[in-house]
């Protein structure tokens, strides 16, 4: 009796991770369209004041909060099936109401979603929080929250957002399968639990720790860098750049290692490399500055820890609730390694939803009587939300980060070490939460070729009995790769 393994390979993909910049203002990074192959926008996100009949301050909830607080523009390719799109666009709303029903929405969340054609037949789709934010949080630290969150938060004064909080892209040509259809075929991928599990990465499980360098073989780890060009232009790479340090996303923040080290450690070791401000002839004198400092072991034991079962946990608030992350992928897999739920751990369990895996040939439906469970956001996964920011019925008031704030510092620009005792002192024009025009900013976002910007997609035939393919872009989103084979 044949029968059919089927895998798919979900990946999520952060945008801007290699391309951070820094001014005295707040650049936020977009994804525009996360399958486009380009790095991730840096766009300016000046300070913007809501009218107050938008803030509803800690109340948590919007009074006029409605069953689904997810507003979906869905756009269909014109050539897919009618009754498809239709089909599509239900599941979206589905989507929708799941979410607002677990978690406290205040403000309403747009999901910019598409079924349109892929030339890539085996691309199932992909996803991405559509605009990364910095904030700054308790500790002082700032970090990366997805709009869709930040939004959450009430600020009556806040750094501009984007149009669409979540961007999503699905491919018409797939089989899927549509709550309601006859019987799931074997081959048919469940259309609602690949969209619940795409739109909780658009809402914030989404890691920053990504390789640095664009080698074949992965050989560290870092967390978004923070580098800036100080060229007026985007491209040229011979500029001097000036660094200030790593980035987390807020979900970072909450990962340690299975002996207890918080991996917001490691990104402390790696920031201390050298102070922020040091100046950089350009970028590969940045790149071989830091492999060749002592702290590039942290990243490179990082990438140990992605590639070892049992290592990674996110430990969730405020019951020190343990959720195993996947890090049981050898070699690290760009988008399934650390930002899906272990595998091996919670395929069976009420938290299915968000390993990297999903199994053809069942239905949503299936899948919860399988685990007996009775939602889709298990309860694993609905700790994840409160901790890092989403209010819950049962977490009303979650931590809350802040703005940055602005004050005046005077930054020491020191050179690196090779070039003579050049230092420069630069004054950092700290009104920019609250400055909209500075036409004199010199500092420009760095889209840099060294990094991460190319598209490699692998095509990994194991042993297993099963195809895992594997597409990897620079500009965040989430793909899906679905391969089989029968045996
Ligand atoms: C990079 O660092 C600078 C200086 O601390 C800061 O102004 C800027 O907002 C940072 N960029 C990001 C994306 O966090
Ligand atoms: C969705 O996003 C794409 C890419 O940014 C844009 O072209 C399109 O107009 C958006 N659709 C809607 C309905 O806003
Ligand atoms: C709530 O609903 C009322 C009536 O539809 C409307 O006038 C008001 O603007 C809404 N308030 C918010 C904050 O959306
Ligand atoms: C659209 O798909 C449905 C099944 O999902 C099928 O019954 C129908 O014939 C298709 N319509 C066209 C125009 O292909
Ligand atoms: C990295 O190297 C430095 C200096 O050689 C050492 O102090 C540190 O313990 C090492 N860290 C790790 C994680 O190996
Ligand atoms: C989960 O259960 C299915 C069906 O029994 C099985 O094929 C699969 O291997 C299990 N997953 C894990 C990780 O054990
Ligand atoms: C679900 O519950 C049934 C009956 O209590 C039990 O036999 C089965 O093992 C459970 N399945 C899982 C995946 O926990
Ligand atoms: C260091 O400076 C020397 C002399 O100016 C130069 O030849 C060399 O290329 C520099 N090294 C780096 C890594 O910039
Ligand atoms: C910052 O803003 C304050 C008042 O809002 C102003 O007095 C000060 O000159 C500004 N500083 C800079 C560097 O623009």
């Amino acid at each position: 009796m044949p029968s059919i393994i089927y895998i798919i390979t979900l990946i999520i993909f952060l945008s801007w991770n290699r391309n951070i910049i820094v001014s005295a203002e707040t650049w936020c990074y977009d994804t525009v369209n996360p399958l486009e192959q380009d790095n991730p926008k840096p766009v300016r996100c000046p300070a913007v004041t809501e009218k107050q009949d938008n803030i509803f301050h800690n109340v948590g909830i919007n009074p006029n909060a409605s069953t689904n607080m997810f507003e979906i523009s869905f756009t269909c390719d014109p050539s897919a099936n009618q009754t498809t799109c239709d089909k599509a666009k239900e599941s979206f709303e589905k989507a929708g109401e799941i979410f607002t029903s677990v978690l406290s929405l205040n403000t309403p969340i747009r999901i910019n979603a598409s079924l349109v054609s892929l030339s890539d037949d085996t691309v199932l789709g992909s996803a991405a929080p559509a605009r990364l934010i910095p904030l700054k949080c308790k500790d002082k630290k700032i970090r990366n929250f997805p709009q869709s969150l930040v939004k959450q938060f009430q600020f009556s004064t806040h750094p501009e957002y984007a149009s669409d909080d979540i961007i999503a892209v699905f491919n018409s040509k797939c089989n899927f399968y549509f709550e309601g259809d006859p019987t799931i075929t074997p081959d048919q991928i469940g259309f609602l639990e690949l969209i619940v599990h795409e739109i909780v990465h658009g809402l914030g499980l989404v890691t920053n720790w990504k390789p640095l360098l664009n080698s074949n073989t992965v050989t560290e780890l870092t967390p978004a860098l923070n580098l800036t060009s100080t060229s007026t232009s985007y491209s040229d790479k011979s500029d001097p750049e000036v660094y200030y340090g790593f980035i987390e996303t807020i979900f970072d923040s909450f990962i340690v290692t299975n002996e207890g080290n918080r991996f917001s450690d490691f990104t402390e070791q790696l920031n201390d490399f050298t102070p922020y401000g040091t100046k950089f002839q350009d970028q590969s004198a940045f790149i071989s500055a830091f492999i060749n400092s002592p702290e590039y072991n942290v990243s490179q034991m990082v990438l140990k820890y992605s590639q070892t079962a049992n290592t990674m946990v996110f430990l969730a608030n405020p019951h020190s609730e343990l959720i195993w992350l996947e890090s049981n992928i050898t070699p690290y897999s760009k988008g399934s390694s650390i930002s899906h739920f272990s595998m091996e751990i919670y395929d069976n369990t009420t938290d299915f939803l968000m390993t990297y895996l999903q199994h053809p040939g069942r239905s949503l439906e299936t899948a919860l009587q399988q685990n007996n469970a009775t939602c889709v956001i298990g309860p694993k996964l609905l700790y994840l939300f409160e901790t890092i920011g989403y209010a819950t019925p049962n977490n009303p008031n979650p931590q809350k980060p802040s703005l940055i704030e602005s004050h005046p510092v005077k930054s020491k620009t020191t050179s690196w070490k090779n070039s003579t005792t050049t230092t420069t002192t630069t004054t950092i024009d700290t009104n920019d939460t609250t400055t909209t025009t500075d036409s004199n900013d010199k500092s420009k976002p760095t889209t840099s070729n060294l990094f991460s910007s190319t598209e490699s997609i692998i095509f990994n035939n194991n042993n297993y009995g099963w195809i895992n393919l594997v597409i990897s872009l620079s500009v965040g989103g989430l793909f899906f790769i679905s391969g089989g084979w029968i045996f």
